[in-house]
Order: structure tokens, then sequence, then C-alpha cells
């Protein structure tokens, strides 16, 4: 779940200040830092001291684990700021939204009834500013927001509830075994890893008997389609086989930020790899009520073509 062009680099930003009044102060500077590029600043402007890194190219090619995971992580932290911006008002400080058809686990219920939550450990994977594992305390389970971003944790902290953090990899995660009786991930590390069965077995390791992992990731048939929100983004223009991965990479050719692509086949193949048993396939329909655009997601594509599936797994 991001923003078809890439936005560009972050300005340094002072890591103690993330109220939202300084968060929005940063994300205006970025913008405006943007156009002032090339002119001369006053001594009352920002000083800017290194030049504009050229737009990234985007390409497909190959992606390794490490790669992509350097990759990510660098790109999260740098849009962490605008991404909270843009997105912070629809997601909610406390709200549980599975993708940007808004569809919420208070009417989705994929985690079991919220009544059911209540004492649960629920470990978070991708959590962003942690906003579903909010809604999880607030239903009185107990979760752990895990995510790979720094920034991203900072915007956790800053919205404020207490939620435990933890900076990791999802494909490495830093919990004994059986530590949690659920998991989540709402479009968290599994569209942007190389290796997505050694996430689930990771997942399943750290879960108890019976536990179940819901994610979400970004429909595959989606790949087949341009990633615009408009009518050109209703034809075909790659192959949905094509499983080569999405990269941006600047001029040395170092990866700035990566996307996997599996079938929906390869999605289920992984799930049953990764030792679980595949409950339901969720491909959640545009609402008449969300006139909202999110990157490629629209309601002209979202009434025609799903844009988000969600996996529900357990474990014996
Ligand atoms: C689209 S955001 C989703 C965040 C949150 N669930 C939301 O809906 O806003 C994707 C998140 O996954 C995190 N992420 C990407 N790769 C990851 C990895 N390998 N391990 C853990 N987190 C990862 C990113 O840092 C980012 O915060």
């Amino acid at each position: 779940m991001r923003e078809g062009a890439h936005p560009g680099r972050i300005a340094a930003y002072p890591a103690q200040d993330l109220s939202l009044e300084a968060t929005r102060a940063i994300g205006r500077l970025c913008r405006d830092t943007r156009r002032r590029v090339g002119r001369k600043s006053t001594t009352r402007e920002p000083i800017i001291q290194e030049p504009e890194p050229l737009e990234p190219e985007a390409t497909r090619r190959d992606a390794g684990v490490t790669e992509s995971s350097r990759a990510n992580r660098g790109w999260w932290d740098r849009n962490a700021d605008e991404y909270q911006i843009e997105h912070g008002t629809f997601l909610g400080d406390d709200r549980f939204v599975w993708g940007p058809e808004g569809l919420d686990e208070v009417e989705a219920e994929l985690l079991g009834p919220p009544e059911d939550l209540k004492g649960k450990d629920v470990l978070e994977i991708g959590a962003g500013a942690a906003q579903c594992s909010r809604w999880l305390a607030a239903q009185g389970a107990r979760p752990v927001a895990l995510d790979l971003s720094h920034r991203q944790l900072q915007h956790a902290l800053r919205i404020g509830g207490g939620v435990p953090l933890v900076e990791a990899d999802a494909g490495a995660l830093p919990f004994a075994d059986g530590s949690f009786d659920l998991a989540c991930s709402a479009y968290g590390a599994l569209p942007f890893v190389a290796d997505p069965v050694r996430v689930l077995r990771e997942v399943r390791r750290v879960l108890r008997p019976g536990g179940r992992f819901v994610f979400s990731v970004t429909h595959p048939i989606r790949w087949a389609f341009p990633d615009e929100p408009g009518p050109e983004g209703l034809s075909i223009s790659a192959s949905y086989f094509d499983r080569t991965p999405y990269v941006e990479q600047d001029e040395e050719g170092r990866a700035v930020y990566v996307e996997h692509h599996r079938t929906i086949g390869d999605r289920v193949r992984d799930v049953v790899a990764g030792g679980f048993r595949l409950v339901d396939l969720v491909e959640p329909e545009w609402p008449a009520w969300n006139t909202q655009e999110w990157g490629g997601w629209s309601p002209l594509r979202g009434n025609l073509i799903p844009g988000t599936a969600i996996f529900v797994c357990e474990r014996d």
C-alpha cells in the first residue's frame, strides 16, 4: 500500500520532535524544499546542503532477501512522514483497516469475534504506526507491534497508547516459540519480502497451536495492470505470470524500494509451505461510502477488479 510515484527524499528531521503539527511541518518542508531546489536560499529559509537526488529508476529485476529488506527499511524510514500525513486520517489512530477499500476488522471479524480477543497475545507484523494494535488493545487483547522501519515506529510512539513496539524484520522474529495466540498484518511485510515462506514459517513458529494468522496484500491481479487510479489503470499492460520484482533503484543500481509479486496460486502454496491451512481468502469489494483514492486504488477500479487479497490462515 504505497503511492504509485516515488515521493522523493525526505529532509532531515529532529527525532525527538514528532508532534503531528511538527510532522505536518516536515511534510510541508519536504514539498517546499523540492520546489526550492535550484534557487538561492535566504537566511530565513532552511539551508539546502545537498542537491536533490535524481528520481530513482523504476524497473523489473531480481532482488534477494537482503537487498529487499535493506531497500524497504530505507524507503519506509524516508517516507513514513508523508505516508502518515497522507493516510493517517483514513487509517484512524485506533482503527483496524485491512486496506484501501476500508474494510474494518469491526465488521470483517477475520481474527474472530471482538469479544474473543480479550486477553489474547497478538503479534502485528509491519505495523507502521500501530493503528491496528491500538484497536486490538481497546478490545482487551495484548498486542505487540513489529515493524522494520524505525521512523514508522516513531509515529506509533507519537500517537501513543502504550502498545509494545519492536523494530525487526518479519523474516527473523525475535520471539520465543509459541508466544502468541494470533498474528495479523495489514499490508505489512508480505508484499515486500523476497521469501514469503520464511516469514510464514516464522509466524507459525511464534504462534501457539491453533493460532491464526491473517494478512492482506495487494491483490495479485493488480500486477497485470498499470498502478493508476483512472481508466488507464484498467487495461492489461503486463503478464500476470511475470514474478519479476518491481524495483526502484538509484543511479548506482542500488535498490531503494522493492515489491514482490506472487500469483494467487503462489500465495496459496506459500501458506501451505509455511505450515498453515488456508481458511478463507477475502477479496473486499469497494464500498459505496468510500470515495477516496489511495495511489492506484480508486472507486473506479475497485468496482471492477479486486485491489486487496486477505488470507486467513490457521496452524494446527
Ligand atoms: C503499507 S505499510 C502498512 C503499515 C500499516 N499496517 C498500515 O496499514 O498503515 C507497510 C509496512 O510494512 C513494513 N515492512 C516492510 N517490510 C517489512 C519487513 N520485512 N519486516 C517488517 N516490516 C516490514 C514497512 O516498514 C511499513 O511500515
